[in-house]
């Protein structure tokens, strides 16, 4: 179903149904938010700019939502597994009169009348221009560019009028300077070609026969996936009503021939799935049935999408995909006046969209990450909730943790990991969303008996005789979100056993990640028509969904519920149906990162799928 969908609901708020005008008051400070190294100021904005400016209206009752959500996500509790309908979650949500009234009143009186809204009506959207960009919030927007020749109008700190504060959570654009990321480290930043011992010497080769026969260090395929986590023989008994999602940014197109390839050559029984996985535009994400075009070869895009959509085809065939494509960066949108999107970050139009489906896919993956101190805490904070509507509705969301051990994706030196704090404090730094709490996060492994936590030093020799980037997977503790009830003994306990290690660098009351894993080295893959080898957190994160919707299949047609939000559960009873990872490395920041331990570890989490037992622990029969 190839065509763009309308995210928002226009709306002209008549000025006669106001009641009583608020009270004017002064404005004050609303937000402020250091600029992110990489970016550099080139001038003031063009007055005549257009900005969609996204305002999150308090939400009526998120903490009753989140009450919720945790009860239909516990196993213990007698609501287990009865998740919210689209009304229901609205209902919740949903700001007060008081608060849309106030908004609107200040609105209006600056002469903007025309809104569009979220179905909630928990953000509403206009499109203004800098020049009453600058008026309505009493600031000054700037053009700042990234390293990466990016260009955005931003500001480093915007007001209110008093009465408004505790109404509005946030509007962006403002002060947001994140740059999202695709998880993947593969054969696009090869340096050149060495000749050296293959496999490694370290690599010790699989002595079950059955692994040994499906899974090779020169590169993994879906029938080493389902014979290492047990789908093997799995069949699926209720494709139709059960579904499987995932994400596509940055101009990331998943290539219909490229799939067809991957499948005619490692599941065959799956080749036309290539052509029936449907699209669905947000905000002008581009789509398109042919090979990649000269300007995605160019760029080198559709890598991370061709290896989303190949490992899930390859995992889930027949159960129906899709393939979300959300627009907004780069490249801009042509139309709106040649307007600053508002998909400076991808996740709020994608989640709002979601949120006004009726029934989503039940699993959906996203490859995708920022650095969590680029994107502004109340933003954040925000896109983080609508996650957790999500979980609520019954949809299992699952983050990919980043390549880069406990750093960013700069590099693996302590210059790399300094804090957007003003004073430039060398510290760890946590990806978004893969720490917020109502997702679940998926680090990587790599070898097969036993398997370890992924990680490859620079220029590392890989099985295609190339030398290949540093790669560790994501690890780390928010700095914005609290460590959640569901993994306070799970992580206390970690932060017992590594004592004073890092102490410092990261924040021992924030939220851990990940919370599980899966293989993510040298994954057979195509593009632009050849075979090659891709690795990262991008590749483990959609092969975790796929292995989760066929568990979801095995539940509905058991007649149970679906899994849904998966941490409270996870951490409640269904860690015992994935294997610990003991070993490996891990790092980042010039460190070795975070020690892998018995148990959960912020490194591989719990550790990875075995089938037939998370069906048995969630209920349900094979
Ligand atoms: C992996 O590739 C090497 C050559 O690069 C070859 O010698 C070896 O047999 C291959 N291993 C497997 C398991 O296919
Ligand atoms: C794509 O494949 C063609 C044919 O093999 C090759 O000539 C071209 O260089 C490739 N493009 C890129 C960007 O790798
Ligand atoms: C490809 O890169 C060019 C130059 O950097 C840029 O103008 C263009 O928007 C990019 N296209 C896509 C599809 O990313
Ligand atoms: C990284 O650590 C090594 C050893 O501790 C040290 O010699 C080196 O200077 C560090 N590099 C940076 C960029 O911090
Ligand atoms: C932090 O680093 C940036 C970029 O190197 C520099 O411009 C700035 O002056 C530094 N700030 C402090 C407080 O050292």
């Amino acid at each position: 179903m190839p065509g763009a969908s309308i995210l928002f609901a226009a709306a002209i708020w008549a000025h006669a149904a106001l009641a009583v005008p608020v009270a004017r008051s002064a404005y004050a400070v609303k937000e402020t938010h250091y600029v992110p190294r990489r970016w550099t100021l080139k001038g003031r904005a063009p007055k005549h700019q257009m900005l969609a400016l996204q305002i999150g209206v308090k939400q009526g009752d998120f903490d009753a939502l989140e009450r919720n959500l945790y009860e239909i996500s516990d196993p213990d509790h007698a609501r287990y597994g009865q998740h919210l309908s689209h009304d229901e979650v609205n209902t919740l949500v949903k700001p007060t009169d008081e608060a849309l009234d106030a908004v609107h009143e200040w609105l209006l009186s600056n002469g903007i009348g025309e809104f569009d809204y979220s179905q909630a009506k928990d953000w509403i959207s206009v499109k203004i221009s800098v020049e009453k960009a600058e008026e309505l919030l009493a600031t000054e927007y700037s053009v700042y560019v990234h390293q990466d020749g990016t260009e955005h109008s931003r500001t480093t700190e915007w007001s209110l009028p008093r009465h408004l504060h505790d109404h509005i959570d946030t509007i962006q654009p403002t002060t947001s300077f994140m740059r999202a990321r695709t998880n993947d480290v593969g054969g696009e930043r090869q340096l050149k070609k060495r000749d050296g011992p293959w496999p490694p010497a370290d690599y010790q080769p699989p002595t079950d026969p059955a692994i040994a026969r499906a899974c090779s260090i020169n590169g993994t395929t879906p029938e080493c996936f389902k014979t290492l986590y047990k789908t093997k023989g799995y069949k699926q008994k209720v494709a139709g009503k059960n579904q499987i999602g995932f994400n596509n940014y940055l101009a990331e197109v998943p290539i219909r021939p490229d799939a067809a390839l991957f499948l005619q050559k490692y599941e065959p029984s799956a080749v036309k799935g290539a052509y029936e996985y449907k699209f669905i535009s947000i905000d002008g994400g581009p789509y398109h049935d042919g090979p990649s075009t000269p300007t995605e070869l160019a760029n080198g895009t559709d890598k991370e999408a061709n290896l989303d959509v190949q490992t899930i085809l390859g995992m889930t065939y027949p159960m129906p995909v899709t393939a979300y494509t959300t627009g907004g960066e780069p490249p801009q949108i042509p139309d709106e006046a040649a307007g600053d999107p508002p998909g400076n970050e991808p996740y709020l139009a994608w989640v709002t969209y979601a949120l006004s489906q009726k029934k989503p896919p039940q699993v959906i993956s996203t490859s995708y990450g920022d650095d969590e101190q680029t994107v502004p805490i109340a933003y954040a904070k925000r896109v983080c909730s609508s996650f957790a509507q999500l979980g609520a509705r019954g949809v299992t969301l699952l983050f990919s943790s980043g390549d880069h051990g406990v750093g960013n994706a700069a590099g693996n030196d302590a210059s790399a990991c300094i804090s957007n704090d003003g004073k430039n404090t060398t510290k760890f730094l946590p990806s978004f969303p893969a720490s917020c709490p109502y997702v679940t996060t998926v680090g990587a492994t790599q070898n097969f008996q036993p398997e370890t936590a992924a990680y490859r030093p620079a220029d590392s020799l890989g099985p295609d005789g190339a030398l290949h980037a540093y790669y560790a997977s994501g690890s780390g503790f928010s700095d914005y979100f609290p460590r959640p009830s569901y993994q306070d003994q799970a992580v206390k306990s970690y932060l017992k056993k590594i004592g004073s290690l890092h102490k410092g660098l990261y924040n021992t009351h924030g939220r851990g990640y990940p919370d599980i894993a899966a293989q993510g080295l040298y994954f057979q893959y195509f593009w632009n028509a050849t075979n090659a080898v891709i690795s990262g957190t991008s590749a483990s994160t959609p092969l975790t969904a796929g292995i989760l919707a066929l568990v979801n299949d095995a539940l509905i047609s058991s007649g149970k519920p679906t899994l849904g939000f998966l941490n409270p559960w996870l951490y409640k009873k269904g860690y015992k149906g994935f294997t610990d990872i003991l070993s490996g490395g891990n790092g980042g920041c010039n460190t070795t990162g975070f020690p892998l331990t018995e148990g959960w570890d912020p490194v591989t989490g719990f550790g990875t799928p075995i089938f037939p037992e998370i069906v048995k622990l969630a209920g349900g029969k094979c």
